[in-house]
């Protein structure tokens, strides 16, 4: 093997990344794939035990990583991370907004607090990192939003989730030309099923409403694929989604 094969990518070498929802599954294994890359990470979850988890797994590793406490459906916590970034690393370079959360009812029966939850927590955080991070981003910087299959093809009961996930990837869209000037890239990445909690804590996956079709990928994979976005290897991809689903929405 040619030495330059064995040595690992480093796309993220003094570029500080916030990355939401990075206590578990996908999220977490973007943390620790953007920390071994060389990345600044800031661990960003809504359990401040995962977060540090996941940032100590980094250190030890050689990485540089904090944790950081959040609800990124509150405005003032999501500012107060993007704060708490730039004072420890002193730049903001890439945001991943992966944190989400979903309810399984039909629309009749749900709620109005749980459907505004859903919608705070899943769009209104990509809001708040947009609104709130953009503005301190230099040109090459990049925004990840973590949408879903669902905002493609959808079952019952997960409706607030779907429409989310939709609502997500129209202002990915939107919002890549208004930072096209900036040379900030905005792009979406929509996982199928990924072998997280939460899938298999999914009600309609238990009960065999909503099938796992087809693969289920491993969350190292959704890594690879926001990390390939996140860097300067997709320069020239803006305002788009990536599926990477192993194929399920060519079966459902
Ligand atoms: N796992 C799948 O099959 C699948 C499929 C499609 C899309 N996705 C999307 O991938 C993303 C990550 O999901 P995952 O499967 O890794 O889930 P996960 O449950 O393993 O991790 C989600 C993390 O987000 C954190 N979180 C939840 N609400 C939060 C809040 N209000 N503030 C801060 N942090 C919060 C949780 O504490 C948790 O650590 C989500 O956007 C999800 O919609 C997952």
């Amino acid at each position: 093997m040619r030495k330059t094969e064995r040595l690992a990518a480093m796309r993220f070498s003094s570029k500080t990344c916030v990355v939401t929802g990075g206590g578990s599954g996908i999220g977490r294994a973007t943390c620790l794939r953007m920390g071994a890359e060389g990345g600044n990470v800031v661990v960003a979850d809504l359990h401040q035990d995962a977060a540090q988890a996941t940032a100590d797994q980094i250190v030890s590793a050689g990485g540089r990583a904090i944790a950081a406490e959040l609800d990124v459906g509150d405005s003032a916590q999501v500012q107060a991370t993007i704060a708490t970034a730039i004072a420890t690393y002193g730049s903001l370079n890439v945001i991943v907004n992966d944190a989400a959360m979903m309810t399984f009812q039909p629309i009749v029966d749900v709620t109005e607090a749980d459907f505004f939850a859903v919608m705070k927590t899943n769009m209104g955080s990509v809001f708040y990192f947009s609104k709130y991070g953009a503005p301190h981003m230099p040109p090459g910087s990049a925004i990840v939003n973590v949408s879903s299959v669902h905002a493609h093809e959808t079952t019952a009961n997960v409706v607030p989730y779907a429409a989310s996930k939709g609502a997500i990837e129209a202002f990915t869209r939107g919002f890549s030309i208004e930072m096209e000037a900036r040379k900030i890239r905005v792009n979406c990445v929509a996982p199928g099923a990924v072998d997280t909690p939460m899938l298999w804590n999914n009600p309609n996956v238990k009960s065999g409403a909503e099938k796992i079709e087809g693969a289920v990928g491993k969350p190292e994979e959704l890594a690879a694929a926001i990390c390939f976005i996140a860097s300067d290897d997709a320069s020239f991809i803006n305002g788009t989604t990536l599926v990477a689903d192993g194929g399920r929405l060519d079966i459902l």
